[in-house]
C-alpha cells in the first residue's frame, strides 16, 4: 500500500489554470501511483467550491484543504493541490517533509484557459488581471515550498509530465 513514507509521493502547487491537475493525472499513471486533486475532494465532501466560498467564506475554504492536503499526504501519490493552498501557514507547513512541483504559466497562455465558471476569485470584469494580481501576489509563498519548477506555457501536457517524472525519479 501506498503512504506517505513511499518515495515517489510529490505535490503540485501553482497558479490556477497552471495545469496541476491535468499534469498530476499524467505524472501519477507514468509513476503508477494514485493521483489525487484535493479540489475534487472538498467537492465530493462538502459541495461546489463557489458555494463553499459564498456561504462559509474562504477561511473556512482553507480550513478545509488544508485537512483535505494531511489526508492525502497521508495516503501518498501524486497531489494536486488548489491554486490558493499555500496561502495557508498550516498547510505551507506540511509540504515541508515532501517534494513540491510549482508549476508556472505565463498569463498569455492562461487567458485561454481561465475562461468559465467555477473560481470564484476569478469572478471579475477583467479575470486575467485578477489571475496576474493574485499570482504574483502568491508567487513566494509558491517559490517557498517548491523543490523544482516547471513552466507550462508552451510545451504539451505530456511533455511537461514526463520530464517532471525524470525529475521525481532522480530525487530517489
Ligand atoms: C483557488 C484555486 C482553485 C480552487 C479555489 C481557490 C485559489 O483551484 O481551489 O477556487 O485560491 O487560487 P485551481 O488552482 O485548481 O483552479
Amino acid at each position: 500500500m501506498t503512504n506517505s513514507t513511499d518515495p515517489l509521493t510529490l505535490v503540485l502547487v501553482g497558479p490556477m489554470a497552471a495545469g496541476k491537475t491535468s499534469v498530476g493525472r499524467r505524472v501519477a499513471r507514468r509513476l503508477g501511483v494514485p493521483f489525487i486533486d484535493t479540489d475534487k475532494r472538498i467537492v465530493a465532501a462538502h459541495g461546489q467550491i463557489p458555494v463553499i466560498f459564498a456561504e462559509h467564506g474562504e477561511g473556512h475554504f482553507r480550513e478545509l484543504e488544508r485537512l483535505a492536503v494531511a489526508d492525502a499526504l497521508a495516503e501518498g501519490g501524486v497531489i494536486s493541490l488548489g491554486g490558493g493552498a499555500v496561502t495557508d501557514a498550516g498547510t505551507r507547513a506540511l509540504l515541508g517533509a515532501h517534494p513540491v512541483v510549482f508549476l508556472t504559466v505565463s498569463p498569455e497562455a492562461v487567458a485561454d484557459r481561465i475562461r468559465g465558471a467555477g473560481r470564484p476569485l476569478l469572478e471579475s470584469e477583467d479575470p486575467l488581471e485578477r489571475w496576474t494580481s493574485i499570482f504574483e501576489a502568491r508567487r513566494d509563498w509558491y517559490e517557498e515550498v517548491a523543490t523544482a519548477t516547471f513552466d507550462t506555457s508552451r510545451r504539451p501536457m505530456q511533455k511537461i509530465a514526463d520530464e517532471i517524472v525524470t525529475w521525481r525519479r532522480e530525487q530517489r
